[in-house]
Parts: C-alpha cells; structure tokens; sequence
C-alpha cells in the first residue's frame, strides 16, 4: 500500500523523453561539437525567446551566469551587492568571486523574498548593484526595487536560478534587471543531464561581453582580449536542453496543479503555507511548508517514507564562510525564522494526485 513519495523523481521525467533525448545526445556526439556548438547555439535562441529577451549567453553554471553578470557591472574589491541571507549560497558566491561583500538585507514572511522596504537603508557609496534571487521560484517583489535602483542609479540583477517562467504582474521573470542569472542544474525546473546556467540580457554589448567572458576572454580563437573564464556549456547540456525547454510550459502547469492541491489538502493545517502574492505566477520550483516544530515533522515524514528536504538549514550571514562580514545571530530574524522553520515537501510536475495525497496525508496525521 502506501508506496514512497520520493523527494524529487528526474527518472519519471526522463522515461517518456528518452528516445528524443538520446537522439539528440547522439546528433552532439556525431558532430563532435562537445563545447557549446550548434545545439547550444539553437537553445540560447530558444531560451531567449523563452524569457522574451533578446539574448541568452549559455554557461557552465549558474553560479558563472551570476559571476559574470557583475564583473560586466565593474563590481570589484572594495564595492557591495544588496542580496537576501535566504539563498542558496551561490548567490552570494558571485559577490565574492569579484572581491566584492555581499550587504544582507532581510527577507519577507510570507514570501521569503528580499524585502523591498529595507534595502534603501542598505544602501551606502559603496553599493553598486541590487542581487536579489526569485526564491522558490517566487518573483521578488520587483518595481519598488526598480524605483529604488533608479533613483540611487543602481542596477539590478535578478537571481533567476529557481524561477524559470515564473511571472511578474503577467511578465516572466529574467528582463527585469539588466541581466539575470538562470541555472540548469539537473534539479532545476529546467534541468540539464550534467551542470548549465544561462545569463539573460536585452543588452547587446553585454550579451557580446559576456560571450567573450566565458571563452577565456576572446572572441578569436587564440587572441584573449582580458582575462576570461572556461564558462562554457557543454553541448550535450544544449541538446539535452533544447528538448526539455519545449515541456517547461505544461511542466510549470502540472507543478501549479500540485501545488494548488497541496493547498487545498493542506489548508486547515497549523502549517503556513507557501504564499503566492498577487503580482505573481510562481514557478513553485519548491513548495516550501512552515513550522515551529519543523524538526520533527521532518523526522515524521521520514520515517513514512515521505521525502523532504530543507531549503536553507542557515542563512548565509550565519555560514562560516562569511564569518568575516561580522554579522551575528538575530540580524536578520525573519531570515533566521524561515531557517528554523521551513520544510520543502516533494513538488515535480509528474507527482502523480495519489503522491500529493498521501502527502498530505502524512503531514495531517503528524497534528493528530
Ligand atoms: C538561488 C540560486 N542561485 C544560484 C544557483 C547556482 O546555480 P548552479 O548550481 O547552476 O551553479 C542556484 C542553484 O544551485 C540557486 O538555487
């Protein structure tokens, strides 16, 4: 009877893509285009136009998207980034990588996005760039951080690694900002069979740049312009990518079907369920839970076989990587709170009613 739900199933993906898949993996191997190539080239089309951007810089990681993203801003040593301590770290990895510190900023309840209302007292001389991430596939609430980006003449550059096709106000995320930051890594809405990212811009200098950037700095074999990087995406990820990006739209569909039944399973639960606010279409990357007593929860679903996971154990301010920055515990409550309290239930777009059901089901006994 009660069958597992497992945590996360790419297998069930996979099984009825399968054939498609190995015949474009196949097509890369047959061309021996192994680093970007012809299907790499098909899929930054594809996903631009996904994004409704004019461009698409396909990379290795979503981490080196968000990298690149702010050395094309000219955020170096000695500069700050405004970001949210409720990330996964490499968020905060691109303010490091360019020698930059990362300004934390704390988040909202409901949402768990960085809260716009307090970034204006972030902002010091040394701010050069707003990087705020669309947690759990959640926008951030986007135009009063754009008024505040225009007004102190900062740009924006959206973390959009867990919010593919997820909309604002009717418009899907990644063109808000100068350049946004996508991951394709395998768990991902989109996933790729190996590491990808994606920087997406409608400006073409930096889209140029960028492809420059991520191929050691040149745009003619041999002959290195600056300083560059081995960014680039492998082939088999564009192919792969290509024949997953046709699915993502009835894919994010099918995670919207799980999480509006998740809702009405689960309304009436002590849980706090996730919110999703009137501006907004989540791409419910994750369906996020609260709790006090989250800790057991977890335990209780475990031991029913019901996968779960925790989506972050410790905000960044509090990692000992950032030891350094010289915040403590208490700085960001809200941040810290959800760091205690939240709890990821399984969401992907093949969980079956039955698997969301019992789902539910296991949660309701634990308040029994
Ligand atoms: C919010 C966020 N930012 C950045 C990244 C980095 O992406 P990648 O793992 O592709 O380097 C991820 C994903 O891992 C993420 O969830």
């Amino acid at each position: 009877m009660n069958e597992p739900v497992p945590y996360l199933d790419l297998r069930a993906q996979m099984a009825p893509l399968r054939k498609e898949i190995d015949a474009a993996i196949a097509r890369t191997l047959d061309n021996c285009s192994f680093c970007l190539g012809p299907d790499v080239v098909q899929f930054e089309k594809d996903f631009a136009r996904f994004c409704e951007a004019e461009h698409c810089v396909a990379f290795n990681s979503g981490t080196s998207a968000l990298h690149v993203a702010l050395l094309l801003l000219n955020v170096g040593p000695g500069d700050e980034v405004i970001s949210t301590p409720s990330t996964f770290v490499a968020t905060s990895w691109a303010i490091s990588y360019v020698g930059a510190r990362p300004v934390y900023v704390d988040t909202d309840d409901a949402t768990f996005c960085l809260r716009p209302d307090l970034i204006e007292k972030a902002i010091t001389k040394k701010t050069k760039a707003v990087l705020p991430v669309h947690l759990y596939g959640h926008p951030v609430d986007l135009d009063p951080i754009l008024a505040i980006c225009r007004k102190h003449n900062l740009p924006l550059v959206e973390d959009a690694a867990q919010a593919h096709g997820a909309k604002y106000k009717g418009k899907v995320v990644g063109t808000f900002g100068v350049m946004s930051g996508f991951s394709f890594y395998p768990g991902k809405n989109l996933g790729a069979y190996g590491e990808g990212g994606a920087l997406v811009t409608n400006d073409t200098a930096l889209a140029a740049r960028a492809r420059s950037l991520r191929e050691h700095g040149s745009t003619q074999r041999y002959y290195h312009d600056e300083v560059g990087f081995n960014y680039r995406m492998e082939g088999i990820q564009g192919a792969v990518l290509g024949v997953k990006l046709k699915h993502l739209e009835a894919w994010t569909r099918e995670r919207r079907r799980v999480a509006h039944r998740y809702h009405e399973l689960l309304k009436g639960t002590p849980l706090q369920l996730p919110y999703e606010a009137p501006y907004a279409e989540s791409a419910y990357h994750l369906y996020v839970v609260r709790h006090p007593d989250r800790d057991n929860l977890k335990k209780h679903l475990e031991a029913n076989k019901v996968g779960c996971a925790l989506h972050y154990p410790l905000p960044l301010h509090l990692q000992k990587c950032y030891a350094h920055l010289g915040y403590k515990a208490g700085d960001f409550p809200a941040s810290e709170k959800a760091a205690r309290e939240c709890l990821s239930l399984p969401i992907y777009p093949e969980m079956t009613d039955a698997q969301v059901v019992r789902t539910a089901e296991v949660v309701k006994q634990f308040f029994t």
